[in-house]
């Protein structure tokens, strides 16, 4: 069997990876500032986090949702307090799209109805729903097609309140900063129009912080930023560092019933005793303030750049936008600089790199990428 060729790839096969640095097959050192998709958080085989899931793993890797969890319970506490969101509960299951399918879902059962407000540039996965969210028909199938989603400009407020005010409108899906869209960073006042328009209206509102959660905005969520509270939030990425696990922490006006929601694999024993390891590091290690400043040096320092259109980001989810398409630059920086970046549309440079980033690793990668611009 060969596999099916959805992914074009970088010809480099990584084997191994520690903090911030993975290697190839050949032995060749990179840094990461791509952190494998804004997934690695607290950084590539962290020990306590390999020791955490050996040894769940060696005890107990998975038992149904049909008995008592107490993993499911410590992390619903330790998640609460470290995100501030101590008032919310928490439903595990194991993707990005399967937590914004989740999110929507429940948003439904709770107004009964049925259409979705997203904004221009969004992406929210390529499930049923959240691909139908995500503003991007090439990946939406026919399938996917049905009409539901209206696509607004992100900080329009006066197209936001007339959309809202028509009264029909189940839930409004944002990403606590856009990834996918090229790092647009929503205003403030505006996410804080929008929440006051979402509670006026009995619309539920939806924060996507599956790429900006987690710390990587300099605070937990993105959305902190603006002082908002988000009826439901989804996180995924960066909660299990790699171990696939997505959740959706559900306000305090939802009130659950038996079978409303469910799945096989969500919360089991072994992701949450990854995403426990990750809360662990990132306590211990102070990553949140770490993603902040290291972050807010990277921001300032690459602003200077000449050649660059503009920067733009918080902590450490940065784009970099450039009159020219980024491919040349993104296959210089890996083949001959050996920096792995992403990339938003063809010309915005995305950095994500773990949480744990040194200054000399940011300094290393300013100096690597003026050298192959
Ligand atoms: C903001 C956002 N939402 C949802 C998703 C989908 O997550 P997953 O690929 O885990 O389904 C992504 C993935 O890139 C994302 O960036």
């Amino acid at each position: 069997m060969e596999l099916f060729n959805v992914y074009p790839l970088f010809d480099v096969n990584i084997v191994k990876g520690k903090g911030c640095r993975v290697w190839d097959d050949k032995g060749t050192e990179y840094l990461d500032f791509y952190g494998g998709h804004a997934v690695i958080s607290i950084g590539h085989a962290h020990p306590h986090y390999v020791e955490s899931i050996s040894r769940q793993v060696a005890e107990l890797g998975f038992y149904s949702n049909s008995v008592v969890n107490k993993l499911q319970q410590q992390l619903a506490g330790r998640l609460g307090r470290a995100s501030g969101c101590e008032g919310y509960s928490l439903f595990m299951a194991n993707s990005g799209a399967e937590a914004n399918e989740n999110a929507l879902k429940l948003a439904s059962f709770h107004n009964g109805r049925k259409r979705v407000v997203a904004f221009k540039k969004s992406f929210h996965g390529r499930t049923s729903l959240a691909v139908e969210a995500t503003d991007n028909p090439r990946i939406a199938a026919p399938v996917n097609q049905n009409g539901r989603v209206t696509f607004l400009a992100l900080n329009d407020v006066e197209a936001m309140r007339k959309e809202l005010g028509k009264g029909d409108v189940c839930a409004v899906i944002i990403e606590g900063i856009q990834g996918v869209g090229g790092i647009q960073v929503p205003d403030a006042a505006f996410l804080q129009e929008l929440r006051e328009c979402c509670t006026a209206t009995g619309t539920v509102l939806v924060l996507d912080e599956i790429q900006s959660g987690y710390g990587r905005s300099g605070k937990f969520f993105a959305h902190q930023h603006a002082g908002i509270w988000p009826d439901i939030i989804t996180v995924a990425k960066g909660i299990g560092n790699g171990f696939p696990m997505g959740a959706v922490l559900i306000g305090p006006m939802f009130t659950p019933r038996y079978g409303e929601l469910g799945t096989t694999f969500g919360g089991n024993h072994l992701a949450c005793a990854a995403a426990l390891a990750v809360l662990d590091v990132m306590e211990e290690e102070r990553l949140v303030e770490n993603a902040a400043q290291v972050g807010g040096y990277l921001l300032h320092e690459l602003g200077k750049m000449p050649g660059v259109k503009e920067v733009r980001g918080m902590g450490l989810m940065i784009g970099m936008e450039f009159e020219q398409p980024v491919k040349p630059l993104r296959d210089r920086l890996v083949y001959e600089k050996n920096v792995f970046t992403g990339a938003s549309g063809n010309n915005v440079l995305r950095l994500l790199p773990p949480l744990c980033l040194t200054m000399a690793e940011a300094d290393m990668f300013i100096e690597r990428l003026s050298e192959a611009l």
